[in-house]
């Protein structure tokens, strides 16, 4: 029986994926998806917008065709075929595992799912009156203070080569070595240019067991808080249980169908990895300044909280439910539209087109609906369906305004029994696998992030002694 609805479930995505490459064509932006000359054009708007950082083999988002890719393979192929666990070393490693890697890999990251002490940590904490992503940030620190050396007398990174250009430090505005004017000064990237450190910078500020320890433990913290949320005791992982199902049973207590898992394992595959996106901006950010991977991390799961980006999923479910139920729709999105207000769920800054993660988890939403005896889901669906229509045909066309990888999560996940205040920390959970392949790829070739902000201010103000000044 399992069998066969698994099939059911593949052959969803295998649906969608055709839909989706029958819109789009096979051809990648060109300027995109070529080698980089540094220093290189690109037309910058604020918040860096089309800024080009890095170059990366990672992933590839193309937002006009709607395509996501992870190394090469298609989104749709991965959630059909693969597995979190396999994705997650794929964005690591560049290469899909072969059996032993992928048998060493799985006892790296269930023995790492085991982090007692920052579980002892955590409940002498008052997690049940904090934010839910809060606590999953204080849990990501206590794991470094269990796992990590970077604190130990050992470390020592190489400073001196592997960084450059923060005008803090190194000749840019000051002149500490003497130079009298700024030097912006492009590397060029030859062979003989290349950080000496890269080895040992990755060795201390983005060793695998961190990697490996953060993308198990942050999904064993995220369990953590959903109990103590809930006024419960944590519940010991199950090595048994894929990593999908564990996350399940941490957090509800409950070991899920195959089913569950099999649907919690594909919305963990389509969070893995998004770019260049803020959070895991954020996180290469830190890393760059050869923090460490917990630090880097701590700062993905911060910038990942707000509204804007990781924290949308819990609003689309609040606000399903504000607007109470399909009939309602026509009138709720009018007024929201004559406010000029944003409905949660939908646009992205880089999606012009349909967005793929949106496209596998709505038929997995109807699935998990359709199989539910929970009628207030139910409604929030159908109220979800015909605000999408709604949506689609009015800001589809007009401004590229489709429904995003959020818009069904929610849902999604309501039907699996997660408290609602765990979604975003759930997109934490499986990001992690993205931050972390992100961040070791860039430190192999480190570049402090150091943009500039064009000052627009006076010039011509004279201190005034504070009993002086006027109000
Ligand atoms: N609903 C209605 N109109 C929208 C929406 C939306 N969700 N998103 C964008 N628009 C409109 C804007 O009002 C604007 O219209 P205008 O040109 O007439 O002023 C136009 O589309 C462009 O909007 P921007 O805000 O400039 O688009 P930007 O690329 O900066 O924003 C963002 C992307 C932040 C995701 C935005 O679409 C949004 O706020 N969506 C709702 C929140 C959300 O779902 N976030 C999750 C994103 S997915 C993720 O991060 C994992």
């Amino acid at each position: 029986m399992a069998d066969k609805e698994i099939k059911q479930i593949k052959d969803l995505i295998i649906e969608a994926g055709k839909r989706a490459r029958q819109e789009s064509d096979f051809e990648p932006e060109q300027a995109l998806t070529q080698p980089v000359k540094w220093p290189v054009n690109c037309l910058v708007g604020p918040g860096l917008e089309g800024a080009i950082a890095c170059e990366s083999k990672i992933g590839y988002v193309n937002g006009s065709k709607g395509w996501l890719i992870y190394r090469g393979y298609d989104i749709f192929d991965l959630c059909a075929h693969s597995t979190f666990e396999e994705v997650a070393y794929l964005l690591l490693y560049g290469a899909l595992p072969t059996v032993s890697q992928f048998d060493n890999f799985k006892a790296k990251l269930i023995k790492y799912r085991d982090i007692n002490y920052t579980i002892r940590l955590l409940m002498g904490f008052p997690i049940e009156k904090m934010n839910a992503m809060a606590a999953l940030r204080i849990g990501t620190n206590f794991m470094r203070q269990e796992l990590t050396y970077v604190d130990s007398d050992a470390y020592s990174p190489d400073f001196d080569t592997a960084i450059s250009a923060d005008e803090d430090s190194i000749p840019m505005e000051t002149k500490p070595r003497g130079e009298e004017h700024a030097i912006y000064e492009f590397k060029k990237a030859s062979a003989g240019n290349k950080p000496r450190s890269v080895d040992k910078n990755l060795q201390f500020s983005a060793e695998e067991e961190s990697c490996y320890s953060l993308i198990s433990g942050v999904s064993t913290v995220a369990g953590v808080v959903a109990r103590l949320r809930q006024d419960r005791i944590p519940i010991e992982p199950d090595p048994s249980l894929s990593h999908a199902g564990n996350l399940i049973y941490v957090i509800t207590g409950r070991k899920p169908t195959p089913i569950e898992e099999k649907i919690m394992d594909i919305a963990l595959i389509l969070h893995a990895d998004h770019g260049m996106n803020a959070s895991t901006f954020a996180t290469m950010v830190v890393a760059s300044t050869l923090s460490d991977m917990y630090f880097a991390i701590g700062s993905g799961i911060a910038a990942l909280n707000g509204p804007l980006h990781g924290g949308a999923n819990e609003r689309v479910v609040k606000m399903l439910q504000e607007i109470g139920g399909p009939g309602n729709v026509n009138k709720w999105f009018e007024e929201k539209l004559a406010k000029k207000e944003k409905i949660m769920g939908f646009g992205h800054r880089v999606y012009k087109a349909y967005d793929p993660r949106a496209r596998v988890l709505g038929p997995l939403a109807e699935y998990l609906v359709e199989h539910s005896g929970n009628e207030e889901i139910k409604k929030l669906f159908r109220t979800a369906k015909t605000l999408e229509k709604k949506v689609v045909s009015r800001l589809g066309k007009e401004k590229k305004i489709f429904p995003n990888v959020d818009f069904y999560s929610g849902i999604i996940y309501l039907c699996l029994g997660i408290p609602m205040e765990l979604f975003t920390p759930i997109f934490a959970v499986s990001r992690v696998s993205g931050w972390t392949a992100r961040v070791r790829e860039y430190l192999k070739a480190n570049r402090i992030f150091r943009p500039r902000a064009v000052y627009v201010g006076p010039f011509d103000k004279r201190y005034e002694p504070i009993k002086k000044r006027s109000s």
